[in-house]
């Protein structure tokens, strides 16, 4: 199967058919996606907290992301790849946004690279765009940012915020960006903004109007304990199976069931003769 390209999201769109997004973090996630048939996969910073344990998506480096990234890309083919700038690699000017999701680029193979915000960010997007780098802007919960926003918390619930929105989606849209991701509205917010956008826009709690949506690898399997934001949703348990299967290894090891005899290597018996000589 050939890789998919922005032209394949459009149809999507225009067809009114929807896209299936979802972060990956590392060879076999990007395989376990692959095989699920995405469309689109995204090396998120989410990464800081998912499998780096950080305890905010800020304190993430670039090359942290970037050996994930690379990662992720080996073990993908058909989706879209997209890698996720951290905070600090972008901010500073329009060069040092172009220098950073260059590398995204060309040393880990992504397809378009994701930025945060409006804002000084459409700037950014605009730099990239020109530079020939594909964007994703991202608006609403912005988690680089979360403290400024008051939390992990829903984006846009007055009027005037709503409206805002709005408008940062407009201008990374006029900036040139490929596709959007909202995350954290409420639905009218979404509702507000969708006849507007000619780009495929991506939902993360942000309703069913979009046209596609993402989740969290570990998030949507299950894969740790605690508290999840009020969109996620749990398709399987993987932590309960994989704490079970561990278990079951460390009982059998105390017991001296494993390992079992077929799981040990032969000596030819002459060999063995000679040395138990
Ligand atoms: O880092 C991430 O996983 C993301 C998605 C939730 C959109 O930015
Ligand atoms: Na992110």
């Amino acid at each position: 199967q050939r890789r998919l390209n922005l032209g394949d999201l459009t149809t999507k769109k225009n067809a009114g058919e929807p896209i299936v997004m979802v972060t990956a973090y590392d060879y076999p996630s990007a395989q376990i996606v692959e095989a699920a048939g995405v469309d689109i996969v995204l090396v998120g910073d989410s990464a800081a907290m998912t499998v780096l344990g950080y305890d905010s998506t800020v304190p993430v480096t670039v090359d942290e992301m970037l050996t994930l990234t690379k990662a992720v890309r080996r073990g993908l083919g058909r989706p879209l790849l997209v890698g996720d700038l951290p905070f600090g690699s972008y901010e500073i000017s329009d060069e040092q946004a172009v220098i950073t999701a260059q590398r995204f680029v060309k040393e880990a193979g992504c397809d378009l690279v994701k930025i945060e915000r409006g804002g000084t960010s459409v700037d950014r997007a605009r730099a990239l765009v020109a530079a020939g780098i594909p964007v994703v802007g991202h608006v609403g919960l912005t988690p680089q940012t979360a403290v400024a926003l008051g939390g992990y918390r829903a984006q846009g619930r007055t009027v005037e915020t709503a409206l805002a929105l709005r408008d940062d989606a407009l201008a990374l849209q006029d900036a040139g960006c490929a596709m959007l991701v909202i995350e954290a509205v409420p639905r009218e917010v979404t509702e507000l903004i969708m006849p507007l956008m000619r780009i495929p826009v991506i939902g993360i709690g942000a309703g069913p109007a979009t046209d596609g949506q993402v989740l969290v690898f570990h998030d949507l399997l299950g894969i740790y304990d605690g508290p999840a934001a009020r969109f996620v949703k749990r398709y399987a348990n993987v932590r309960e199976a994989s704490v079970a299967g561990v278990a079951e290894y460390a009982r059998e090891v105390r017991e001296r069931e494993y390992p079992a005899p077929e799981h040990e290597y032969a000596m030819p018996d002459a060999e063995a003769q000679r040395l138990s000589q």
